[in-house]
């Protein structure tokens, strides 16, 4: 069973997937959030989809686009239309059903149990559907980063008739907590059944913008987390309106954490645990820009947001974090990669790139920043091997940053290194566009230097 499932609302759209990975006991879900990149996906001849739910009303294409689509090109597919609208109250949707048997319509305001039932009818599921009343729902693993608290008992599947407690309701959690139990490629965590429908309940109404609200301070762990939700959105749908949302918040955030904490670097060279890469490194990327920015005199705080931006969207089309450790395509572990993995470290820069460039709201630097991160001062980066002459300034400086934290990263955070690493750095670095922000970026640590 393959879905193409269109919604622009990250909150509707995840809750729906929940139902849908329970209703199926193995469903494919392509998610997106306008109309138009429905139909680029659409258009893509391998992509063939049992289902098509689309809501009405979105910014990028509405429903009318996808229906008009799937009718001239004769897709099979049934057409759902979910909507908070009837057809008899959209002038375009006067007529449907029109393809008597393949289309079909939900009310927004149905309860999930009339949704389960259509899905089926529609789907003529009934049958396996009855076999699997299970007594555990999964649930993909991002939809417990809403909340800090756990809104039931938790549990880990171990196999079929197995399952191990590993929050009780009620408790609170981190991110860490969730991650210290999921392996690598674990998708789900479950809940019981009975849990379900009110589970449900409280997951459609929780934005992830309301994640912080019981939090006085600007944390770590709330930036690494809505940065983890970032990500999970970005790699499900690309960058949509809740995306930007979060990412905008995210980095206002560090802006504010950037201007008021003077130890910063001090912090940065304690010793830290190391997570998730991705996190890590975007996270220690952005305080530090943003605090180098700001020693600079550069701050509007526009430039320190576009270094922010750029720092944690620059390695989100790499799924898996440790591909996000190789800056190198002469790196010697490359060649224990698969070919797709090295065409993921390839492309990620175009690849994100690709989906924020007509964002009214992503400064264009943010592209060209994300564009180079990989270049090298030598010219032997990639993916252009562009001169130090040639790469832009504000990329030299997220480079040289970017480089410098791999190297604390390496060394653990030890404060001893700091001059050799610095050093190090402005040999490495003593070429075209490289040379004044390396040499104010070791300025900028004089006072610490002194402190040692
Ligand atoms: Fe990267
Ligand atoms: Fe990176």
């Amino acid at each position: 069973m393959k879905i193409l499932y269109i919604e622009d609302s990250d909150e509707v759209r995840q809750l729906y997937v929940v139902l849908l990975d329970n209703i199926f006991p193995d469903v494919s879900i392509v998610e997106t959030y306008s109309g138009n990149q429905a139909v680029n996906i659409l258009k893509k001849q391998e992509n063939f989809f049992d289902l098509i739910i689309c809501d009405y009303e979105m910014l990028d294409g509405n429903g009318e686009v996808v229906y008009e689509h799937i009718k001239n090109t004769n897709d099979q597919a049934a057409f759902l239309l979910f909507s908070s609208k009837k057809p008899d109250e959209i002038p375009y949707f006067n007529n449907f059903p029109e393809r008597k048997g393949s289309d079909f319509f939900i009310h927004k305001s149905e309860g999930f149990n009339h949704f389960k039932e259509k899905i089926l009818q529609i789907t003529q599921h009934e049958l396996i559907f009855l076999r699997k009343q299970l007594s555990f729902k999964k649930i993909r693993i991002y939809n417990f980063w809403k909340f800090n608290t756990a809104l039931c008992d938790i549990f880990l599947r171990l196999s079929d008739s197995k399952y191990v407690k590993i929050i009780k309701g009620g408790d609170r959690y981190t991110r860490k907590d969730i991650e210290k139990y999921v392996h690598k490629q674990q998708k789900f965590l479950y809940i019981r059944s009975d849990d379900f429908s009110s589970f449900a309940v409280t997951l459609g109404k929780t934005p992830f913008l309301t994640f912080n609200q019981d939090e006085d301070n600007i944390s770590e762990n709330s930036i690494t987390t809505t940065h983890a939700m970032i990500h999970e959105l970005v790699l499900s749908v690309g960058i949509s309106p809740q995306a930007i949302a979060l990412a905008e918040k995210t980095v206002n955030d560090i802006v504010e954490l950037t201007k008021k904490n003077t130890e910063l670097f001090n912090l940065l060279l304690q010793s830290r645990e190391k997570k998730d890469y991705i996190y890590d490194h975007s996270y220690l990327l952005s305080c530090i820009c943003g605090h180098f920015a700001w020693y600079m005199n550069w701050a509007t705080s526009e430039v320190v947001k576009k270094l922010a931006v750029a720092s944690l969207f620059h390695d989100l089309k790499i799924s898996d974090p440790d591909l996000a450790f190789i800056n190198d395509l002469s790196d010697p572990q490359i060649k224990k990669l698969t070919p797709e993995q090295i065409k993921e470290i390839k492309n990620h820069p175009f690849n994100i790139v690709e989906l924020i460039k007509n964002n009214p709201s992503i400064a264009t630097e943010v592209d060209t920043i994300i564009l180079q991160h990989h270049e090298k001062p030598d010219g032997t980066g990639f993916p252009k091997k562009l001169s130090g002459k040639q790469i832009h300034p504000l990329a030299c400086t997220f480079i040289i940053v970017h480089y410098f934290v791999d190297k604390i990263y390496e060394h653990n955070f030890d404060a001893s290194q700091l001059v050799n690493i610095l050093s190090g750095m402005k040999t490495y670095f003593n070429v075209g566009n490289f040379i004044d922000p390396m040499s104010a970026f070791i300025k900028s640590f004089d006072l610490i230097l002194e402190d040692k």
